[in-house]
Parts: C-alpha cells; sequence; structure tokens
C-alpha cells in the first residue's frame, strides 16, 4: 500500500470528511481540502460541522494524531478523491464544482498519480474529466489514449452510505469502482482496500456511473409506488400501513413505506440525472420523481382541510410540526419534503405554528424571523399547544409521544408512527 502514502480528499462535506477521517485513522497521510474555509478551521481544531454517529470522536484523534489536516488548496498527492456537489437544476445536472475541482487538482498532478471521482454523476462525466485535465497537463498522459501510454491512472467510485451510519457502511458497504481502463479500475481499488472490507466489484467507468442512479432510481421507485398507495387507501378509506404489512407477507413482496415526499441530496435527485440523459426511454423513472413530488402538496391539504375544520369551529388553530429534516435522525435539510411542508404551512396567516426539529438550533430557512412561527424544543409542549399534529419525519425523540398525549387532536401522521 505503499504507493498510496498521502491521499487528498477534496470537498469535506457528508461524504468527503468521513471518507478523509476513515483513511487517516488507518494510518494514511491524509490532506482533505475544501473551498469553505469555515469547514477548514473547523476540522483543524477537530472539529467537525456535520452530525454523523462517531465522526466527532474519530476527526479528533486523527486531527491531534497529524493523520488529518484540512486546507483551501490542493497540494501533491499520491491520489486525489473528489467528493464535491453535484446538484441538479432546471433540468440539468450541475457539474461546476466537479470541474473546479478537476482544475484545481490538475496542476499538482504528477506520474503515477490517481483521481477518483466519487460525486453522484452523469454517464460521461468520468471521461469528460480526463479530457478536461489532459488539457490543462499535456505534458502528462491520461488514460484512454490509442497507445495505452497513461501517466495518471482516473476512475469512478460512487457512493453508497447510509446517513446516520456513514462510519460503518463507509467500511462494510460494496462498492463499484469503474476504471477509464481495467488498470485505473485496480489502481483504485488499491485505494479502497486501505479501509473497505465489503468486496470491491471492477467495472468500466460509465456502468459505475450509471450504477449509482440505477440504485436511488430503484428506491425512488418503491417509494412512489407506496406514496400512490397511500393517497389510493385514503379515498378508499384503506389503512395503507396495515395493508403494506399484510401485503409484505407475501414471500415474494417487500412493499417500502410511503411518507411525506422524497427528500435528500440523493433519492429526490438522482433519477432526474438519467431522465436527463435518456428522456424519451426514462418514462417510469420520471413517473416516479413526478409521483413523490407531489406528495407534499397532498399532505398540505390535509393539514388546509384541518385547519379550515378548526376555524369552522371558531378557533384559530396551531399546527405542531414534527420534524423537517428529510429523514429521521439526521440533520440534513437538502430537498427536504418536511421542510418544504413547514414552509408552505407557515406562509399561510389563519394558524400559529410551532415547529420541533431536534437536529437544529434555530428556525431554518424561510421558517424564520415569521411572528406566528416558533420553535420549541419540548415535544410535550408543542402537542399540548397544538390542535392539529403534523408528523413529518420519525425521529427517534419523538416516540417519547404516545396516542393518549394526541387524545382530541387532528393527527396528520405521513409516516404511520400512531396509525
Ligand atoms: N450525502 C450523501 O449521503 C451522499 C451519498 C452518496 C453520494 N453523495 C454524493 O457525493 C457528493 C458530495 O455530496 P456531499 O453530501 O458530501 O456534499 P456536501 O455539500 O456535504 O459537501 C461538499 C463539500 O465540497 C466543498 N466543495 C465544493 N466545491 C469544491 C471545490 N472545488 N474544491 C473543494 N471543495 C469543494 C463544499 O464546500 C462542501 O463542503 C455529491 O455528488 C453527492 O450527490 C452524497
Amino acid at each position: 500500500m505503499n504507493r498510496l502514502r498521502t491521499i487528498s480528499v477534496i470537498g469535506l462535506g457528508y461524504i468527503g470528511l468521513p471518507t478523509a477521517v476513515v483513511l487517516a485513522s488507518r494510518g494514511v497521510s491524509v490532506v482533505g481540502v475544501d473551498i469553505n474555509s469555515d469547514v477548514v478551521a473547523r476540522i483543524n481544531r477537530g472539529e467537525v460541522h456535520i452530525v454523523e454517529p462517531d465522526l466527532d470522536a474519530v476527526t479528533a484523534r486523527v486531527v491531534q494524531n497529524g493523520l488529518l489536516r484540512a486546507t483551501t488548496s490542493v497540494s501533491e498527492a499520491d491520489a486525489f478523491v473528489i467528493a464535491v456537489p453535484t446538484p441538479f437544476h432546471d433540468g440539468k445536472a450541475d457539474m461546476a464544482y466537479v470541474k473546479s475541482a478537476a482544475a484545481s487538482v490538475a496542476p499538482v498532478l504528477k506520474a503515477g498519480d490517481l483521481v477518483v471521482l466519487e460525486s453522484t454523476s452523469p454517464p460521461g462525466t468520468t471521461e469528460a474529466m480526463v479530457v478536461q485535465l489532459a488539457a490543462l497537463r499535456p505534458d502528462l498522459k491520461f488514460p484512454g489514449r490509442q497507445d495505452g501510454a497513461c501517466d495518471v491512472r482516473v476512475a469512478y467510485c460512487p457512493e453508497r452510505v447510509l446517513p446516520g451510519r456513514v462510519l460503518v457502511e463507509l467500511v462494510e458497504n460494496d462498492r463499484v469502482i469503474g476504471g477509464i481502463t481495467p488498470e485505473c479500475a485496480a489502481r483504485a481499488e488499491e485505494l479502497y482496500r486501505i479501509f473497505c472490507t465489503g468486496s470491491l466489484l471492477r467495472t468500466d467507468v460509465r456502468t459505475a456511473e450509471m450504477c449509482k442512479l440505477t440504485e436511488n432510481s430503484f428506491r425512488d421507485v418503491g417509494i412512489a409506488f407506496a406514496n400512490e398507495l397511500s393517497v389510493i387507501c385514503e379515498k378508499l378509506g384503506v389503512n395503507v400501513w396495515e395493508l403494506i404489512r399484510l401485503a409484505n407477507h407475501h414471500p415474494r413482496v417487500n412493499i417500502l413505506q410511503p411518507g411525506p415526499g422524497v427528500g435528500g441530496h440523493c433519492i429526490a435527485v438522482d433519477p432526474w440525472f438519467i431522465v436527463a440523459a435518456a428522456p424519451e426511454q426514462a418514462r417510469l423513472i420520471r413517473t416516479a420523481r413526478e409521483v413523490n413530488d407531489a406528495k407534499p402538496a397532498h399532505v398540505l391539504a390535509n393539514i388546509k382541510a384541518a385547519i379550515a375544520g378548526a376555524r369552522a369551529a371558531g378557533i384559530r388553530p396551531t399546527v405542531g410540526v414534527l420534524g423537517l429534516a428529510f429523514k429521521a435522525d439526521v440533520d440534513d435539510f437538502r430537498e427536504s419534503p418536511a421542510l418544504q411542508i413547514a414552509e408552505a404551512i407557515a406562509s399561510w396567516s389563519n394558524c400559529e405554528v410551532i415547529v420541533s426539529e431536534p437536529h437544529a438550533e434555530a428556525l431554518p430557512g424561510r421558517l424564520s424571523g415569521l411572528k406566528h412561527v416558533r420553535m420549541s424544543g419540548d415535544v410535550h409542549e408543542l402537542i399540548r399547544e397544538s390542535h392539529i399534529v403534523v408528523m413529518l419525519v420519525n425521529h427517534r425523540h419523538y416516540k417519547e409521544i404516545s396516542r393518549e398525549d394526541l387524545e382530541g387532536k387532528a393527527i396528520i401522521d405521513t409516516r404511520g408512527v400512531w396509525s
């Protein structure tokens, strides 16, 4: 292992920081690079800027041991792992962060180096990155040349960790490694062998890029089925949670759980990369996105009806909103349907709103600064003071709420916690 003495991780967010920390915990000298100087300063103090079990303790240890250091500028290393954002805007993947990360790596590359892209990307991105690097460094040979000569190996290795279990899954998950050439994949495998105990599955670069998008599209289609069922069941007066529980007793049926929509940086976004790449063919994948994206409006219609019911009885109701994160027990609000729903309720003036989110210190986004919206850290107080209780995120903190606590309240339970 030998050849990879110094590894640079570009982008120290939800993926890059744990990857840097785990590599460093295996004794590799890791330089983490981020354009955000606050993030860099925090990490160099041995602190973390994201909530992830055990990440704070391991980060503090590797920083103290001198195995991880963070910086805002890229320097020489034996391998570069790029984990920068790839948002989706206006029907297109925004590859600006990947391009700028590749541009920052190019000047320090030398023969023998490895570059691995981990950011979720449309098919063809890694090949485009090779073209970009080759243009910036005409003195180096990049993979894919007719003559087979190659100074710098390039691969794509998608990340499939579950927030909340990142440090475990980074190590234990199987990984797909796509090389521009088989030699590139073999070289990248050496890097992942440092910390992965799961199988390392080599393939070509486009299959690896497509694999990540396929996994999340598969999940999205499954959730869309459950969400569609929940809306159908509401119309037909059937308890969807019981229905799914019973149907799942069939030995070959495994229906996922409905919710208020689909959020997060991956499942709500990645299927669009496939739709954008093959718009005519990706009909089911597109429809699943549309079904899931329509669910928050359905939940809001139910809340509106509950408010109208209270107002008809002469009450200006208080709506208690439980959870804003995109899923249980994480502090990530990106693409969160819960946040979207809470912001919509807060934009109405016909109710008071109390919001609970154990992973936020203050009201995020458009929720802050509104007179009729406040945050509460005490769920029992929130329930007591609310006429309408909206369960959006089944954080473990809410397990203490019993059905008796909800006596006499209008309940909109999008997670089936009390159903
Ligand atoms: N978060 C997840 O659970 C998850 C899971 C699988 C895959 N991914 C993918 O991994 C990639 C990274 O996601 P994330 O959640 O870690 O993002 P993030 O926003 O948490 O972190 C990205 C970091 O990159 C930094 N950055 C941006 N441009 C940079 C540059 N040019 N040089 C150095 N740093 C730069 C940002 O300041 C930020 O700190 C995305 O493509 C995402 O789709 C994320």
